[in-house]
């Protein structure tokens, strides 16, 4: 048990962001004195704000350390209670309150401080609703994302499949890679595939089709034989992942689910870009962890992953050319150069990959059809790349002269230090290397009103060049980005914002439009190739309900899973520039990501729904069919 609990609760006030109150009760055997207390919350003190009882000693961003007043002693059993008003939203959800605590005292020690959830004063809470039915199935087979056709009379179960005699290598290699990821899913159940023939199984024939489109597959079955064609091995290993599906839930629940022994499907993606976005800055996800996710994706024929490598809360990745990245900037910790953030506590936390761990992850995802789209947040969100190579920055900039959304000072690439673009050439220089992927995402959102302004380089730039402000200079900054990327054979993807100030050439270049489905609109009638990723329907940080009790962000809404998988991103764009649309995307900023329960709680089953809705056309879907059997899918 921990010697120190904070408990914290908020207020509604009229005109402000309410009042917060955080209570440290003393639970050890001797008196408390001569200590702050550090705690990380995405409710942030404001630089305006009223502070009882404690005085603020410093913030950045998420992290907030509070002193008690000169002389303060809690006895064992007793408490200190201080309140705060002036805050930087209101807080919508229990989970919105402190992450991580911890007191430091005048030696220098740092000693964990438990903590509970935000408590809500003042103001009834709504009843979470459920947020998935029993469902519903009218065809009998579990396969999600639902394929494009289907005609199937429901037969006996197979005990296994196996391939026909004479199967060729290549097509037993695939059968392999399948079956390993389903015991790598599923460790616990039955192998729905066998090299061996197996009596009381049935045969794979495989056939290639060239008539077939790409990444298609047609499964035709008959009792004694299936026959799974298709043009590519992408449209190969969806057919067998779509078998494994089928005997997966007609084992699982075979009241419901059952399996064809007539019939055919005929099947093929709505979309060429399905994607995931993971971002590991704000919290690490060991290699094990993002493969097991990479897997997750495959089962659920999502084929990019979106890796977001970089953030102000850390650079990720390892970059031969400057260690200094991995070493402070992958590292939060009380006496770090980067201050303990979102969940970190008393002690220090670090992880980073290597250019091996990034090989294998890489190359785990591509054997399972799924592309590595890795990205480096630039200009903006760059608070441990600046802190962890300081040349990077203009040494007459004014400190603290803007600051990003979420509150940390001076975040941004100097577009006029000319250093900028040698390290990014180098950096650019080691991801082609490791990514083989058509695109590199250089992320470009969220650059902060004002940022630059008060850099003298900038100003000179901005004379020379005869830009006008903030936009302006990061359209330059992307323009040189976009050239340096073109010389390296690699295409530009980016967040919304890239658009702005004049933006960059529309060709080779993909946005994803996060802000709202409208900068989707725009950004396809500017010439843009798109990716919807919503944050009010995609963004899987956030609640799933408004209800205070209901864990995630709030600052795009709340989205139930049934409104992420019926959302049309597709139906916000005329028609006219519906071809620019190139697919959809969840996201997973992990923020308020502290655990693995966590996680499970918030991604799924709102990723399967978002698989679905990238796989299968709007006139196939159907949300208590999906309920019925996304509860069978694996989970983190
Ligand atoms: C974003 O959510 N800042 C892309």
């Amino acid at each position: 048990m921990a010697h120190y609990r904070l408990e914290t609760s908020w207020h509604p006030v009229e005109g402000s962001f309410g009042r917060l109150t955080f209570t440290l009760f003393n639970l050890s055997a001797e008196p408390l004195s001569g200590f702050s207390l550090a705690y990380t919350s995405e409710t942030r003190v404001a630089d305006e704000h009223v502070c009882n009882g404690g005085d603020l000693k410093r913030r950045l961003a998420h992290f907030h350390e509070f002193l008690p007043h000169d002389g303060l002693s809690v006895p064992p059993g007793g408490h200190w209670r201080f309140t705060v008003e002036g805050l930087t939203r209101e807080p919508k959800h229990a989970t919105a309150g402190v992450k991580s605590a911890y007191l430091t005292f005048g030696d220098g020690r740092h000693v964990a401080v438990a903590f509970g959830d935000l408590m809500l004063e003042g103001r009834d809470d709504g009843v979470a609703p459920p947020l998935l039915p029993p469902g519903r199935v009218e065809e009998p087979y579990s396969l999600l994302p639902w394929p494009l056709s289907l005609g199937l009379k429901a037969g006996n179960l197979p005990n296994v499949l196996y391939p026909a005699a004479k199967t060729q290598p290549d097509a037993i290699k695939a059968l392999c890679l399948v079956v390993e990821l389903y015991q790598r899913l599923y460790p616990a159940n039955n192998v729905p595939f066998s090299l061996s023939t197996v009596k009381g199984g049935r045969a794979i024939r495989f056939v290639t089709e060239s008539s077939i489109a790409a990444f298609a597959y047609e499964l035709r079955f008959t009792a004694h034989e299936i026959v799974l064609s298709s043009a590519d091995a992408a449209g190969r290993q969806y057919g067998l992942i779509s078998l494994a599906q089928l005997l997966h839930g007609a084992r699982a629940e075979p009241e419901i689910f059952k399996f064809p022994n007539f019939g055919a499907i005929a099947d093929q993606p709505r979309y060429d870009w399905r994607g995931c976005h993971l971002d590991v800055s704000r919290q690490f996800y060991p290699v094990a962890d993002v493969t097991r996710l990479i897997d997750i994706l495959a089962w659920n024929k999502l084929n990019i992953f979106h890796w977001h490598l970089t953030d102000d809360e850390a650079w990720r990745l390892e970059i031969k050319a400057y260690p200094a990245l991995a070493e402070i900037g992958a590292r939060r910790g009380p006496d770090e150069v980067l201050v303990p953030q979102l969940g970190d506590g008393a002690e220090p936390r670090f992880g980073h990959y290597t250019q091996d761990d990034v090989r294998r992850i890489v190359a785990h995802a591509a054997s399972l059809h799924v592309e590595v789209v890795p990205e480096i947040d630039i200009p903006g969100h760059s608070t441990a790349t600046l802190l962890s190579l300081p040349q990077l920055v203009d040494g007459q900039e004014a400190p603290d002269s803007y600051r990003s959304v979420q509150g940390y000072p001076n975040n941004a690439l100097n577009p006029a230090v000319e250093f900028t673009y040698e390290f990014l050439g180098k950096v650019f220089d080691e991801m082609v290397t490791l990514f083989p992927s058509e695109y590199l995402h250089i992320g470009g959102d969220e650059v902060a009103r004002g940022s630059w302004l008060a850099s003298p380089l900038c100003k000179a730039l901005m004379e020379r060049e005869n830009l006008a402000g903030t936009a302006e200079l990061q359209s330059y900054f992307l323009k040189r980005i976009k050239v340096m990327l073109s010389e390296r054979g690699r295409k530009l993807a980016g967040w919304n914002e890239v658009s702005h100030g004049g933006g960059v050439d529309r060709d080779g270049t993909l946005l994803m439009a996060w802000e709202k489905p409208a900068v989707g609109i725009e950004l396809a009638q500017e010439g843009y190739d798109v990716v919807m990723t919503p944050g009010q329907a995609y963004y899987l940080d956030m609640a799933q309900a408004e209800a205070w009790a209901e864990p995630g962000a709030a600052w795009a809404g709340y989205a139930p899973p049934e409104h992420t998988y019926a959302y049309e991103a597709e139906g916000e764009l005329p028609e006219a520039v519906q071809e620019k649309m190139r697919g959809i995307q969840a996201c997973i900023w992990t923020e308020n990501f502290v655990s693995r329960a966590y996680f499970n709680r918030l991604v799924f089953p709102r990723l399967a729904a978002v698989a679905e809705a990238a796989w299968t056309r709007l006139e196939r879907k159907d949300w208590n069919r999906f309920a019925a059997i996304v509860r069978m899918w694996p989970v983190l």
